[in-house]
């Protein structure tokens, strides 16, 4: 029996459980991650942040004080705070701390018709605006196209000029595993409709990561009644995901692992096991010993072969150590492990399993590495997302920035009944007021399309107006959007024009909310594909009851999913086209309207 982990016992949900765990909101405050085994380094000093809850203000306005409770509350929940280090490898909020204290500071004294520049997580200028002009313009990680390599970024990165700032890390958006939660769901249940019957009751879901948005995968998995295999090299990811209580067991022995899995299968249990250990070498190990998972995907950090995937043969800390040490062998020997993780998954489509990339790059990186089958799985969104993303329904997010989790509960039920027509929105409230703790500042996530998005944030500020909430509430959504992000791997794979590099549309999007008056508007380059790999735009606004903010909201909520809308319908998919005339959306050179807004 593993000597690390004590077997916790499978068990239900306790509601009772997570009522506290809803009420005692969970924070991951970590010391720093210390020393590098073998290296002497320390990696950075430990600081702990916290977001301010409550209705009292340290800045102007609480356009301003919404996003520096985004910002604070990214941090507090982020991976490595003490490197301000949020998920994906290694994604950064701001990019040192002189930086996060000058953003602090210039947040607080923010006028309300100013705007802040953030240049890859440093605050470079703040400028007279207008007060209906965003308060924060963000612009992360952007090279020049030819330049965009990992070296030129590492070797900007280590003299200071330079962060990687992802999706919602550098733009304040995070909000923990929260945030892929629903995503993941979907994306699996939208697989189980597809080859399973609509259920993953008896299904094996093989898959690896535990770290920020992984470790949403085994509660998503359990939803759907299925059972799931995680590999995580990390011992203390695997310990934080049972403590959250996202995973339900744990192991370091393969042989234990399959036992239980197939186990649970069997009976038709829901069961999610973390098998602590490398992917690369595990995913052979138990295709060897005859385990034939129904669905396999990834969800390392493999983007990123220096600060995100862990090569085999290494502990975390040996990894950390070479890193340091070396980082050019690092990058070889990840490089090659992520070949062989990317064969097995092959091994497993060959006998039979499901296989999707989940948007981590895996097989470009495998490509990098010589293999020439690397493409030979298709990735997650046009397998099961895009109809969706064509409509513009997608994940969207919103805090409440009282810090107070009625205020959700307050929009929960507001939602069943605004909602109650559409059972995609309201089963996935009712699941989430039930099983979906809080991490950070109390949130929750919904997909909405073109209409309801603009429905939600007038009902939200109509509550705040009439006191319903203890304060306004940010309302923030994924990158992965309609018209938000190109992604040749991911997001844009296989457009039906082949426009899948196409990079105007994310930039146009950051224009046109800024145009239209967004709190925060975002413009980042790399994403989850890694550098040169995907441009993406973000917007937040905070919704504060006012009439000023409702003609923002009018604007900003057309804007950015009516932007998806039409970025669909101009590569010819007809759900788009329809939903362009249906709405009537002007875009002159598609059929429909096309009148002047
Ligand atoms: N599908 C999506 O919509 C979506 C959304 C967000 C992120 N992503 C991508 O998913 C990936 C994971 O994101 P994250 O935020 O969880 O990253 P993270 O860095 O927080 O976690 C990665 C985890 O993988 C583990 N790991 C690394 N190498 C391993 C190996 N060889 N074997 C086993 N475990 C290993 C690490 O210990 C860590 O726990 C990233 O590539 C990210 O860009 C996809």
């Amino acid at each position: 029996m593993d000597p690390i982990f004590a077997l916790a016992a499978p068990h239900d949900f306790d509601p009772t459980l997570l009522t506290h765990v809803r009420t005692g909101v969970e924070y991951w405050i970590h010391e720093s991650e210390a020393l590098a085994e073998g290296a002497g380094v320390t990696v950075g000093a430990a600081r702990t942040v916290r977001p301010a809850t409550g209705p009292a203000l340290r800045c102007r306005g609480w356009r301003q004080e919404g996003l520096l409770r985004m910002l604070e509350n990214t941090v507090a929940i982020g991976e490595r705070p003490a490197d301000l280090v949020i998920y994906g490898g290694a994604a950064q909020a701001a990019r040192n701390w002189d930086c996060y204290d000058t953003i602090v500071a210039t947040l607080r004294d923010l006028g309300d018709d100013e705007t802040l520049l953030m240049q890859s997580g440093k605050p470079v200028a703040r400028f007279r605006t207008t007060p209906d002009s965003p308060r924060v313009l963000t612009s992360s990680t952007q090279l020049v196209p030819r330049w965009a390599t990992w070296d030129v970024f590492h070797d900007l990165q280590a003299r200071g000029l330079m962060m990687y700032g992802q999706y919602t890390a550098g733009a304040w958006q995070y909000i923990g595993r929260q945030g892929i939660l629903q995503s993941t769901y979907e994306t699996l249940a939208e697989c189980a409709r597809q080859h399973f019957g609509g259920t993953l009751r008896h299904r094996i879901v093989l898959t690896a990561g535990l770290g920020a948005m992984g470790s949403a995968q085994p509660l998503a998995v359990e939803f759907l009644g299925g059972v799931s295999l995680i590999c995580e090299v990390d011992e203390a990811k695997v310990r934080k995901s049972l403590d959250a209580g996202y995973l339900r067991t744990a192991t370091a022995d393969i042989g234990e692992a399959v036992r239980l899995v197939n186990a649970a299968a069997t009976s038709g249990d829901a069961l999610s096991v973390a098998l602590h250990a490398n992917a690369a070498d595990a995913l052979p190990r138990l295709h060897e010993t005859g385990l034939r998972p129904d669905v396999v995907t990834d969800q390392t950090a493999a983007h990123d072969a220096l600060d995100g995937y862990i090569p085999a043969g290494y502990t975390v800390g040996e990894a950390t150590a070479l890193r340091i040490r070396d980082p050019d062998r690092y990058q070889r020997e990840a490089l090659a492990s992520i070949r062989t993780h990317l064969a097995a998954m092959l091994a497993y489509q060959d006998t039979g399993s499901v296989v999707f990339e989940y948007g981590n790059a895996i097989r470009e990186q495998a490509a990098r590495a010589g293999h020439d089958g690397a493409f030979g799985f298709s990735g997650f969104v046009p397998l099961y997302i895009r109809p969706n993303l064509c409509v513009a329904r997608g994940a969207c997010r919103w805090l409440a920035l009282s810090g107070d989790p009625a205020d959700i509960e307050t929009i929960d039920r507001a939602m069943l009944e605004r909602f109650a027509g559409d059972a995609s929105v309201t089963d996935w409230i009712g699941i989430a007021m039930a099983r979906v703790p809080h991490q950070g500042l109390p949130a929750r996530t919904s997909w909405l399309d073109y209409r309801q998005r603009l429905e939600f944030a007038t009902m939200v500020n109509g509550l705040v107006a009439a006191g319903a909430l203890a304060a306004p509430v940010a309302m923030s959504r994924d990158h992965l959007d309609a018209g938000s992000v190109a992604q040749p791997t991911r997001e844009t794979e296989n457009m039906l024009d082949g426009s899948d590099a196409v990079a105007d549309w994310p930039v146009l999007n950051a224009l046109v909310n800024t145009a239209a008056g967004g709190d925060l508007v975002a413009l980042h380059q790399g994403g989850g594909s890694g550098m040169g790999g995907s441009v993406s735009a973000g917007l937040t606004i905070i919704i504060d009851g006012t009439d000023r903010t409702q003609a923002r909201l009018d604007r900003v909520l057309r804007t950015d999913p009516g932007l998806g809308v039409i970025r669909h319908a101009d590569a010819g998919y007809p759900a788009s086209l329809a939903a362009v005339a249906e709405n009537g959306l002007a875009a002159p050179m598609l059929p429909g309207p096309g009148h002047p807004a």
